[in-house]
C-alpha cells in the first residue's frame, strides 16, 4: 500500500545475477531514498571481499556476519536495501524482514541469471563448476524461502530500469 511504501524498507532479493544492487540504485533514485547493498556493507565492516570472507573464515562465519548487518540496516530509516542471493534463506533474516520490511523477489530463468554473473566473476559459490547447473541447485533448494516475499516480480525479460518501474508499479 502507498502507506507502507514511505514507512518501510524495501527489500530486494532473489538468486546471484537477478539484478538486485542495479534495481535497487535505481528504484532508491526514483522513490528519494538511501540504497545499501548488504554484500557491500559485510565487506565494509569485515574489511574484506565476500571472496576473502568465504576463504578466511568459511561461509558459516559470512551468514553469521550477514544476519548481524541486517538486523542493524533494517534499524535504520526507510531505504532500498539489496540483500546477497542467500541472506533470506536465513529464517532469523526472513521473520525480521516479515515484521520490518517489504521483501520484493527478483525472479529470473537460470540461462538468464548465469548470463548475467558470467560478466563480473566475483562469486565464491560459482567457483567451481557450471554456473547454470549450480544456480538451478540453488534455486531449488531456496525458492521455497524466496515465494515467502510479499512481491514476486519478474526481472528476466526487461532492462534493469523496467524492472525498477514494475516495482513502483506493483508497490
Ligand atoms: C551469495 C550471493 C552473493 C554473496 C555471496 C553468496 C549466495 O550475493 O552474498 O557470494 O549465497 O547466493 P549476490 O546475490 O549479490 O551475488
Amino acid at each position: 500500500t502507498r502507506t507502507a511504501l514511505h514507512d518501510h524498507t524495501i527489500v530486494l532479493i532473489g538468486l546471484m545475477g537477478a539484478g538486485k544492487t542495479t534495481v535497487g540504485r535505481r528504484l532508491a533514485a526514483a522513490m528519494d531514498r538511501p540504497f545499501a547493498d548488504a554484500d557491500h556493507e559485510i565487506e565494509r565492516a569485515a574489511g574484506r571481499s565476500v571472496s576473502e570472507i568465504f576463504e578466511d573464515f568459511g561461509e558459516a562465519a559470512f551468514r553469521d556476519g550477514e544476519r548481524r548487518v541486517i538486523a542493524r540496516l533494517l534499524d535504520q530509516p526507510p531505504m532500498v536495501l539489496a540483500l546477497g542471493g542467500g541472506a533470506f534463506v536465513d529464517p532469523d533474516t526472513r521473520t525480521l524482514i516479515a515484521n520490518k520490511a517489504i521483501s520484493i523477489w527478483l525472479q529470473a530463468d537460470v540461462e538468464t541469471l548465469a548470463t548475467r554473473v558470467a560478466r563480473r566473476d566475483t562469486r565464491p559459490l560459482l567457483r567451481d563448476g557450471n554456473p547454470v547447473e549450480i544456480l538451478e541447485r540453488l534455486l531449488e533448494t531456496r525458492q521455497p524461502a524466496y515465494a515467502e516475499a510479499d512481491i514476486h516480480i519478474d526481472a528476466s525479460a526487461g532492462t534493469h530500469q523496467a524492472t525498477a518501474d514494475a516495482i513502483i508499479a506493483a508497490l
